[in-house]
């Protein structure tokens, strides 16, 4: 693990991302996908972030696999949402509980800061402890809860929405000159 380093993903690693991917949709309730996405699909997912600079992030020893990956995303395309993200973070499972995900999710909070957002939202599967626990360590609280809003493996879930709200951005950016300075 001591070698493991934290970097933006390459398209080399979207094969690895996917598998980590597939494999929570098949065994979990983390994703409310129910079908294994392709490789197509992973790819235009890879465009859509790199067009829009948003992070994509893995966990990889050098010229290792991809044992973890977190990213962010727009969380609406409605124009008043721009300073809001949503984020991912998966790990291999059998790398899971060693701190990859902690050191995937940290990094991508300082991302979110660096690109001017002032929150970012996750929305975890009530039942999932392990990313409830992570998100909580990374400063994240729980401002909601979705009942039954999904549905797999033939169970009704609830979702827990976590919020990390970010300092107001400072107005350097041009994109925040008409954000107040205090809220
Ligand atoms: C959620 C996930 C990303 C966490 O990654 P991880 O590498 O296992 O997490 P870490 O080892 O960094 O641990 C983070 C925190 O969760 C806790 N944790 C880990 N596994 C846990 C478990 N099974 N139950 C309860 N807490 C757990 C750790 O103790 C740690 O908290 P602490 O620092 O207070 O001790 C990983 O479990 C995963 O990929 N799960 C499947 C996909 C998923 O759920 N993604 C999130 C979708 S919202």
């Amino acid at each position: 693990m001591n070698s493991v380093q934290i970097r933006a993903a390459l398209p080399g690693d979207l094969p690895g991302i996917l598998q980590i991917y597939n494999e929570a949709v098949l065994e979990t309730t983390a994703t409310y996908d129910e079908r294994p996405q392709t490789m197509e699909q992973r790819a235009l997912w890879f465009a859509h972030h790199q067009e829009g600079h948003w992070p994509v992030l893995v966990a990889a020893s050098p010229g290792g696999p991809v044992l973890g990956w977190s990213s962010l995303f727009q969380f609406h395309d409605r124009a008043g949402y721009r300073f809001t993200a949503q984020n991912s973070v998966y790990v291999a499972a059998r790398h899971r509980g060693c701190g990859l995900g902690t050191r995937l999710l940290g990094p991508l909070v300082e991302a979110a800061r660096a690109r001017g957002l002032r929150a970012i939202l996750a929305l975890i599967d009530a039942e999932n402890a392990p990313s409830i626990r992570l998100h909580q360590r990374l400063g994240f609280e729980q401002v909601g809860l979705l009942r039954q809003v999904g549905f797999k493996f033939g169970r009704w879930l609830d979702v827990a929405c976590f919020e990390r709200v970010l300092p107001v951005p400072a107005p350097a950016s041009p994109s925040l000159a008409s954000v107040p300075a205090t809220p």
